[in-house]
């Protein structure tokens, strides 16, 4: 007997080797697969045959108390993202996205924010220097049927910022279903406004650029692609809500707002024939001078202002190529970083009207008072989808910070994903990034930080107001994904000397309504 079961054993053992080396075949074969089908491409391919859609600048009016009152209301419409294919999606006052908020240093402001979706949401102000209670985080829900009416006074240089959701685990949802919109701040006292570009719509752009997944009939399609660590990556660009897009341009130069809008999608902006073009704005406004430059990165919320200068009867495609988002070279291919997408077609008209030259000096430089080798007070470590090792908990306030100080917070991305690294209510000032000082696109205010894998960025700022030791506000990652599954914490600003209170929920003290 023990003789015949020599064979057997060995057949056994040869079909198992047999199994295994299909199997390993397998998983080769459907990993080369994933790997070839991860790469998006479209560069060539765009035939940008609808003209740019211009958000509309949202109405206001000026209430008897001297405020500027806008309204904000969310609800379901349809929109025809794609050509011939209707798609559900969400706007505000309107079926996709929402009309620009303008608004002057120096005013106060009253957003009424009404909800007619069926689900609770909320709206932040990013980058927005205002009171906790009117942050619009997590710990203020807007009800389907209420309107909510935050109130602040405006106090920052001018700026690009922008207004989204952020109900707590719903961000990403509700961001990529088409609710967000531009806040464009203005400083009545820049000496600096009327040389560039600023006539909105005309030569001022705003240019807010979304990625989406569309399944066969239009609808757009929510979760991840399969192996990506930062969340859902489309295979087609949207600019303000347009497909394909191109803009007649009118001006010997143009003025873009960039905004990534985006749920994951690192971009690297630049121009189809290679053109420089001045950058002249990152989140929190002007920088000190115009940066010449041929490109730009932006991670999802990151700002750029940049000015380009075009010929006349000369057609250019802003394009983004392949962003270093760093980490191997898996994570690279499977997030995005071999991308590359034509993303809006400039149009010059024959004759263009004349535009200034572009001031040498824009801005002060950020100084919130910190050298660059000022000890840290903070510290950040961002792994898997928790900061410190902790994930958000909306009852634990994370951080207590004194009015009237300034901090020097280090974040480390400590993880092989990229990450964006997000700070509610202030305006930051980049002193380092992995050890060196920062590129000079890191020069002006920033809200919020790109972070490949393994980098660190030192950045400082000052907490001047709103003390509130019961309302917090947010610092998070930005891959809305990250940012629902807990990448986020929380901090209060209060009185010197006082302690954190408990975090507050809805409780606003402002006028608000339930109505149905
Ligand atoms: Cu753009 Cu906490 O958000
Ligand atoms: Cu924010
Ligand atoms: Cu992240």
């Amino acid at each position: 007997m023990p003789k015949n079961n020599r064979p057997a054993v060995l057949r056994w053992f040869l079909r198992l080797v047999a199994l295994g080396v299909v199997a390993a075949l397998g998983v080769l074969g459907f990993v080369a697969w994933a790997w070839s089908t991860a790469r998006v491409d479209t560069v060539g391919e765009m035939r940008f045959e609808r003209p740019l859609a211009i958000p509309p600048l949202a109405e206001s009016r000026i209430d008897d108390e001297g405020r500027r009152v806008f309204d904000l209301t969310a609800a379901e419409g349809t929109s025809e993202l794609l050509p011939g294919e209707p798609t559900t999606t969400w706007g505000f006052n309107g079926d996709y996205l929402g009309p620009t908020l303008r608004a002057e240093r120096g005013e106060q402001v009253v957003v009424n924010v009404r909800n007619e979706l069926d689900e609770t949401t909320s709206v932040h102000w990013h980058g927005m220097h205002l009171p906790a209670k009117a942050d619009g985080g997590p710990h203020r829900p807007v009800e389907p049927g209420e309107t909510w009416s935050p109130t602040w006074r405006i106090d920052q240089p001018a700026a690009s910022l922008w207004y989204h959701p952020h109900p707590h685990g719903e961000t990403e949802q509700h961001v990529y279903r088409g609710l967000a919109g531009m806040f464009i701040l203005d400083d009545p006292d820049s000496e600096v406004a009327d040389r560039l570009p600023h006539e909105y719509g005309v030569d001022d752009i705003p240019v807010i650029v979304q990625d989406k997944r569309f399944d066969g009939d239009g609808d757009l399609r929510e979760g991840n692609p399969m192996f990506s660590s930062t969340g859902l990556l489309g295979e087609d660009l949207l600019v303000n809500g347009t497909y394909g897009p191109y803009l007649d341009v009118e001006t010997e130069r143009v003025r873009l707002r960039l905004l990534n809008a985006s749920t994951a999608r690192v971009y690297d902006f630049g121009f189809s024939d290679g053109r420089t073009f001045s950058l002249i704005g990152s989140d929190g406004g002007l920088l000190p001078r115009p940066v010449r430059t041929d490109h730009v990165r932006l991670s999802p919320a990151e700002r750029a202002e940049i000015v380009v200068e075009m010929e006349p009867g000369g057609d250019v495609v802003l394009m983004s190529t392949p962003p270093d988002i760093g980490g191997d070279i898996f994570g690279r291919r499977f997030n995005g970083g071999a991308d590359r997408f034509d993303v809006l077609e400039l149009r010059a008209a024959e004759r263009l009207r004349p535009s200034p030259p572009i001031p040498s000096r824009l801005a002060e430089a950020p100084d919130v008072g910190a050298r660059p080798d000022a000890p840290t007070d903070r510290t950040f470590s961002l792994s898997g989808r928790s900061i410190n090792g902790e994930s958000m908990d909306m009852s634990r306030i994370d951080e207590t910070v004194e009015l009237g100080t300034t901090e020097v917070w280090e974040v480390e991305n400590s993880h092989g994903t990229p990450h964006s690294f997000h700070i509610h209510d202030v305006q930051f000032d980049v002193l380092s990034v992995d050890g060196e000082s920062p590129p000079p696109e890191l020069s002006g205010w920033k809200d919020t930080i790109f972070l490949p894998p393994h980098a660190t960025a030192k950045v400082a700022m000052r907490f001047t107001d709103y003390a509130d030791p019961d309302t917090p506000y947010m610092y998070h990652c930005h891959l809305l994904k990250h940012e629902d599954q807990g990448m986020m914490g929380q901090f209060v600003v209060v009185e010197p000397g006082d302690e954190a209170g408990t975090p507050d929920h809805t409780d606003d003290g402002h006028d608000h309504d339930h109505d149905h």
